[in-house]
């Protein structure tokens, strides 16, 4: 059979050493493919005007499935700076190379699984009985609506009078902000809608129902937010209701769930939520089982088969130029484990899996973030392993 094509999208900074290593890692498991690189990021900003070129765009069109690093983004004032000087009179705006792949190609269902691995030093441990320290086994996985809601964009500064004059036709407005001048009036809207609200909580439910999990949770806050969190909860019951029976639905406020994660976290199987409040819970979680080094992503469309498997980190440009790269691996290693499981390779995901557990419960190779050091470059003298010896031994491991 012919190998399989994957788009590989190194991006900014830290991104290249990450994916080239986790590359590695995915030969090694024996995982056949041929990788095409995708130019995104902050060097095409600056050459090209633009950091998510179209040719990129084609390639993943033609081969849907792609492996991404980690962008830079800068604030406005330095991206024009940086801009090529023939490139300055054209008026571009930067925009997040990353959020454009999602609106392209409506990657609306990002998945962020938050699992701990036994002999983690970086583990959530938390007083138990007397003087007991327990260390819950976190295994979550949280459902994100990744297009819509408070991130959509759909946002104004002093907005035209037409807006104005539609936003004073509602009580609530009228009567909470009414008394404030237009021109100092910021608004940011929440929409939802039924189509991909379906979607999202039915990909979650789905999860439950494959890997076994006894409860999927809807993380919003339904009794404020009446509409797009009200809307998100009927439909939630009525899901759960006609199609998936034997998974009980379970329903937390955001920021009761933030007071729980501490408490007890091991409850929790899959939980869903929109965009916002799943950017936080999810980061909520990835503390507790690591942090940055081990937090790992998927975004896909079911309709078209397209996906981007990421790191949550970002291009950390202190490290970017460090002679040798001292970041954990582990969160691009873990999202290609999400793409072979997405594609079917589900035997060598968990193989890849495996070698990942060994690697930490041996406890002998440490990036220094599982180290609790600073990240100077000096971190590979005293002791921490460099993000290829990381690739290594996982490599060894299977
Ligand atoms: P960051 O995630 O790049 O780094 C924050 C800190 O986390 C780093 O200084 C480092 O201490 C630690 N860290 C990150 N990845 C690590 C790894 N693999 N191993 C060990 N430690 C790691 O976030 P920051 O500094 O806020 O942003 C830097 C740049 O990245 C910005 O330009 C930002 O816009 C961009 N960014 C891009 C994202 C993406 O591509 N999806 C996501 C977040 C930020
Ligand atoms: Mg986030």
């Amino acid at each position: 059979m012919a190998n399989r094509t994957i788009v590989a999208m190194p991006g900014d900074g830290i991104g290249k050493a990450v994916l080239d290593e986790t590359i590695r890692v995915l030969n090694a498991a024996g995982f056949k493919a041929d990788y095409v690189e995708g130019d995104i990021g902050w060097e095409f900003w600056k050459s090209e005007g633009n950091p998510l070129p179209d040719r990129t765009i084609q390639l993943l069109e033609k081969h849907k499935i792609g492996l991404f690093g980690a962008i830079t983004s800068k604030p406005k004032d330095e991206a024009f700076d940086e801009l090529a000087p023939e490139l300055k009179a054209k008026g571009l705006i930067y925009s997040s190379p990353i959020v454009g792949l999602r609106q392209h190609f409506g990657l609306d269902i990002c998945t962020r699984p938050c699992r701990t691995y036994k002999g983690n030093p970086l583990n959530f441990i938390r007083r138990g009985k007397g003087e007991d320290i327990e260390e819950p086994m976190v295994d979550v996985v949280i459902y994100r609506q990744n297009t819509e809601g408070l991130y959509s964009g759909v946002e104004w500064t002093n907005p035209s009078q037409q807006v104005y004059d539609a936003f004073m036709t509602h009580p609530q407005f009228k009567k909470n902000f009414g008394h404030a001048p237009k021109e100092e009036v910021s608004i940011s809207t929440r929409i939802f809608t039924k189509k991909a609200t379906e979607r999202i909580l039915r990909a979650a439910f789905e999860h439950a129902k494959k890997y076994g999990y006894k409860s999927v949770t809807l993380c919003e806050k339904p009794n404020v937010i009446r509409e797009t969190s009200g809307m998100m909860y009927k439909m939630a019951l009525s899901i759960q209701k006609n199609d998936y029976p034997n998974i009980e639905l379970w329903n937390t406020n955001i920021d009761a769930q933030m007071m729980w994660l501490t408490k007890n976290p091991e409850d929790y199987g899959v939980i869903v939520a929109g965009n916002m409040f799943g950017d936080i819970v999810s980061d909520g979680f990835a503390g507790l089982i690591g942090g940055l080094g081990f937090a790992c992503s998927a975004q896909s469309n079911p309709d078209t088969g397209i996906a981007v498997f990421e790191p949550t980190h970002g291009s950390a440009p202190k490290y970017a130029d460090y002679a040798v790269s001292i970041v954990n691996p582990i969160a691009m290693v873990e999202s290609a484990v999400m793409m072979l499981d997405f594609i079917g390779e589900g035997a060598m995901a968990s193989k890849i899996r495996n070698a990942v557990a060994a690697v930490i419960a041996e406890g002998k190779v440490r990036t220094y973030d599982m180290m609790k050091m600073r990240g100077t470059p000096d971190v590979i003298n005293k002791g921490a392993a460099s993000t290829k010896q990381m690739a290594d031994a996982i490599i060894a491991k299977l």
